[in-house]
C-alpha cells in the first residue's frame, strides 16, 4: 500500500481552501493508503507569530483535521517530534541557497519585510523533512504547494544519488477542480489563513449564517451568463468550483440563469458540507484529555517510524 502524508500550518484559522484543496482529498486517500498528517507548528514560526495565538490554532487545527474525518490516520503535532528537525538540518546540506532563495512563496512573504526570518528561507527543507520522514508516495496539497514538492523531489534524488538510495521519491496530487479556491471578494487571489480578506474567507469553523453572508456577497463578473472559465469569469467559476467540489458533481452538471441561484446553491452546499465538521469538532473539543491521548499516541508513532529514516539518512551522509 501507498504511504500518503501532508501537513497543514496553524498560522491562521483553517480555511474553505484548506479543505477542499487538501483536507478532503486526504480524506479519500484514506480508503487506499496509509495516511499520516501533521500541524505543522514549526512552520508558524517562520514569521512573526504570538505564542499563545500559535498553542490554541495548533490545537485547534488539529481538532478539525480529527473532526473533518482525518480521525482513522495518524495525526499529530509536529514538533512533537524532533526528528522532523534533525532531518531538515540534513537536507539544508543537501539543498543550495539559491534553489531555496528561488521559492515563489519566499519571495512572496519576504518582499517588502524589513526582517526576514532564516527559517522562512530554509522553510522548504523542513517541509522535505516532514515528507521524506514518512517515506510518503503521494501528498495531497493544493497548488500553491506543487513547487515545494517538486523540491522535496529534487533534495530526495539529489540526496540518493550523493549518498546511495535513502529517500523514497514523493509526488503531489492535487484534486481537479478545488486546487486553487479563490477569495469571495477578490476571486484573483487565493483563499488564504493569513493573507486573505475577512469578507473573502470562510473558516471551518465561521457560523452558517456567516458562510451564506460572505457567499451571497461574492464578488462575481461582469455579464449574466453563468459558465467554468476562471479567466474570463474568476468569480463566477470559483462559485462553481465549490459548488461542484462540495457536492461531489462535475461542473459541468450545473446550469443557472442568474449569479443569485448559483450564490444560492453554492451557500447551500458549503454550509451543508461544514455542518458534520462543526458538530464534530465540538464533541471533539468536550473531551480534551482524550484528545492529548489521541494525538500524543500518534507522536509516538510518527517518532518511532521517523528514526528509522533518520538513521539511514544520518549512516549514508557519513555521521556517526
Ligand atoms: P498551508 O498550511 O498554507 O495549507 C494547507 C493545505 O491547504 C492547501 N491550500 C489550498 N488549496 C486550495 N485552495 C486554497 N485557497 C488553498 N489554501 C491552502 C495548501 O496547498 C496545503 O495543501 N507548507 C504547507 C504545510 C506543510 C506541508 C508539509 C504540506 C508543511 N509540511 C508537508 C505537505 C507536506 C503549507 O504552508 O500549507
Amino acid at each position: 500500500t501507498k504511504r500518503v502524508f501532508s501537513a497543514f500550518k496553524p498560522t491562521g484559522r483553517l480555511t474553505l481552501g484548506n479543505y477542499l484543496g487538501a483536507i478532503l482529498p486526504a480524506v479519500r486517500l484514506q480508503d487506499e493508503a496509509d495516511c499520516v498528517y501533521a500541524v505543522a507548528d514549526l512552520h508558524a514560526l517562520t514569521i512573526r507569530h504570538d505564542p499563545g495565538r500559535l498553542r490554541a490554532r495548533t490545537r485547534e487545527a488539529a481538532t478539525l483535521l480529527l473532526a473533518c474525518g482525518l480521525d482513522r490516520s495518524g495525526v499529530y503535532v509536529q514538533s512533537r517530534v524532533p526528528a522532523h528537525t534533525e532531518l531538515a538540518y540534513l537536507l539544508e546540506s543537501t539543498a543550495h541557497y539559491g534553489e531555496m532563495r528561488r521559492m515563489i512563496q519566499f519571495k512572496e512573504k519576504s518582499a517588502g519585510q524589513r526582517e526576514v526570518r532564516l527559517s522562512l528561507l530554509t522553510y522548504p527543507a523542513l517541509m522535505a523533512a516532514d515528507i521524506l520522514l514518512h517515506r510518503a508516495d503521494l501528498v495531497p496539497v493544493g497548488e500553491d504547494q506543487r513547487q515545494h514538492v517538486e523540491l522535496t523531489r529534487d533534495l530526495a534524488l539529489r540526496f540518493n544519488h550523493l549518498y546511495g538510495e535513502t529517500f523514497t521519491v514523493p509526488e503531489a496530487v492535487h484534486p481537479r477542480l478545488a486546487a486553487r479556491v479563490m477569495d469571495l471578494a477578490e476571486p484573483t487571489a487565493k483563499m488564504g489563513k493569513s493573507d486573505g480578506s475577512d469578507a473573502g474567507t470562510v473558516h471551518l469553523l465561521d457560523e452558517p449564517a456567516d458562510v451564506r453572508r460572505k457567499i451571497m456577497r461574492a464578488v462575481t463578473d461582469s455579464g449574466t451568463e453563468v459558465r467554468h472559465d476562471p479567466e474570463a469569469k474568476p468569480g463566477v467559476s470559483n462559485l462553481l468550483a465549490l459548488l461542484a467540489a462540495c457536492t461531489g458533481r462535475p461542473v459541468e452538471s450545473f446550469s443557472y440563469a442568474s449569479y443569485g441561484a448559483l450564490k444560492k446553491d453554492a451557500a447551500e452546499a458549503v454550509t451543508e458540507t461544514l455542518a458534520p465538521v462543526r458538530r464534530r469538532f465540538g464533541e471533539l473539543s468536550a473531551d480534551p484529555a482524550e484528545l492529548d491521548r489521541l494525538l500524543e499516541g500518534h507522536a509516538a508513532r510518527a517518532a518511532e517510524r521517523a528514526s528509522e529514516v533518520v538513521a539511514a539518512a544520518r549512516r549514508a551522509m557519513g555521521l556517526a
